[in-house]
């Protein structure tokens, strides 16, 4: 049996309305749970997203020997006890690929670590290199044993410059918090520039940390001191990816929709594009008010790093993009396997032709047909449920517990609120997928 999601579609009319609230962020939440190994005393986080990631990120490290308390809904203290054993678990960290930025802080640490190499979306071929000749950088070495990679530092790490030859917000991150216990100064080069990376380090700094350049790229750590988290607790910032795919069902489906408490800085790209498609937008402080348009017009998009448009936008864009009158290009930089869902939506009705891996060509607006579907990856999920959502008649979303639950908290509820006829049932899937995990 896996959780499924019963949708029954607008058929093409725009009437959501009201509020929808934006949670803290799956991506910058998982990174602060890692960070609290990096004290030497307690930290609390708040506006913790409750969704299967981070809960599965505090199982890693109470398993590791943490002391994980949660103090009321989204707020927890960790503190790093005497018999942490600086393993990840593999049962654990083989499913979560986030996992892997623990091993900076533990290796910083301990002067050792072992990790399996971790699992995730399965949306390509996501190696394991940069980590590897990062830590032979700060005088570690890397052996792998029964499957598993085993980093030695004998006399701990020591702080290096790294360029990294792409872009990459975990190795970015696993090396910043790694550099904040190494010895002297670590320099990362080509840093990603995510905000998610910008307030890890904001937040790190009020606790000791020495770091600045975080959110452009060159960073530069000075190291060596334990961090204290004693009168600075970390708050979540607001996930610009949920605000985004919020956005995105606004501009299909909504007479008027208030998407409250996101961060509209963090959204330029995504913004750009929807308003050169005829979006209304309306933006405040923390809030972004969004009207479908009656028609909306074709646009090409190509993802790129931050402050580009985000990978992570890419599968709820193209739904739009079925629906836009007239021919637009996906052309998806980053993962070779993030078009996979196209696919299903063709089965839908869709008029997609794959030009390559990288590549679409969406030909609009067609109508989008309720229909069964297994979704293979976390935000294509969230894709599903918006193309549930404008299509005509019913759909049923498989496997919602190991993809749409790892990133969306109660996001069932948080539909129904504008609109949306959305049920929760346990159903036997079409098929389950090892790699939706
Ligand atoms: N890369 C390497 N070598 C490495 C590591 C990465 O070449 O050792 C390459 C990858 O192959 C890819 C590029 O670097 O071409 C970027 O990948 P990156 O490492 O940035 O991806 P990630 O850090 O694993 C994070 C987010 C993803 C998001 C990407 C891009 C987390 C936990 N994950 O992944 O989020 O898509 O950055 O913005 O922060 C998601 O939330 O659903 C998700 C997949």
């Amino acid at each position: 049996m896996s959780n499924t999601f019963v949708i029954k579609g607008l058929g093409g009319e725009r009437k959501l309305h009201g509020i929808v609230r934006v949670t803290g962020a799956k991506n910058a939440a998982l990174k602060a749970i890692a960070s609290t190994v990096l004290f030497r005393d307690t930290v609390t986080l708040t506006n913790i997203p409750e969704i299967s990631d981070t809960l599965r990120m505090f199982d890693l490290l109470k398993d590791m020997g943490a002391e994980v308390i949660k103090t009321r809904k989204g707020a927890y203290t960790v503190s790093i006890e005497k018999g942490f054993a600086p393993e990840l678990t593999p049962g654990i960290a083989k499913r979560m690929r986030a996992s892997v930025v623990v091993t900076g802080p533990v290796l910083a640490r301990y002067g050792k670590v072992s990790f399996p190499h971790p699992g995730g979306c399965v949306i390509g071929a996501r190696p394991l290199d940069l980590f590897v000749s990062g830590f032979e950088k700060m005088g570690a070495k890397v052996s792998i044993k029964d499957d598993s990679y085993v980093v030695t530092a004998k006399g701990g790490l020591k702080g290096a410059e790294i360029f990294l030859k792409n872009q990459s917000v975990t190795v970015t991150e696993t090396f910043m918090m790694a550099g904040v216990l190494a010895k002297g100064t670590t320099v990362i080069k080509n840093s990603a520039m995510e905000p998610e990376i910008a307030d890890l380090a904001e937040f790190l700094n009020k606790c000791g940390a020495k770091i600045s350049g975080a959110g452009t790229p060159t960073i530069t750590i000075k190291g060596g001191k334990f961090l204290s988290g004693k009168g600075h607790p970390y708050k979540t910032m607001p996930d610009r990816i949920e605000a985004g795919s919020f956005l995105v069902l606004g501009a299909l489906s909504a007479r008027e929709l208030h998407i409250t408490n996101c961060n509209p800085e963090h959204l330029e790209s995504p913004i750009d594009i929807l308003r050169s498609a005829g979006v209304g937008i309306e933006i405040k402080k923390n809030e972004i008010i969004v009207r479908a348009p009656s028609v909306l017009r074709p646009v090409d998009i190509k993802t790129h790093e931050y402050p580009g448009f985000p990978t992570d936008l890419q599968a709820p864009m193209t739904v739009l993009l079925t629906q836009a009158d007239g021919e637009s290009t996906v052309f998806e930089t980053i993962f070779e396997g993030r078009l996979n869902y196209t696919e299903s939506l063709s089965a839908m009705g869709a008029n997609i032709t794959m030009m390559d891996p990288h590549r679409a060509l969406v030909r609009g607006k067609t109508e989008l047909k309720g229909r069964k579907l297994t979704s293979p990856d976390l935000r294509a999920g969230l894709a599903f449920v918006i193309s549930a959502i404008v299509a005509k008649g019913e759909s049923v979303i498989h496997n919602v517990d190991t993809t749409i639950d790892r990133g969306y908290e109660d996001v069932e509820t948080r539909l129904r609120a504008i609109g949306v006829d959305i049920e929760r049932a346990k159903m036997v899937p079409e098929e389950t997928p090892e790699s939706a995990v």
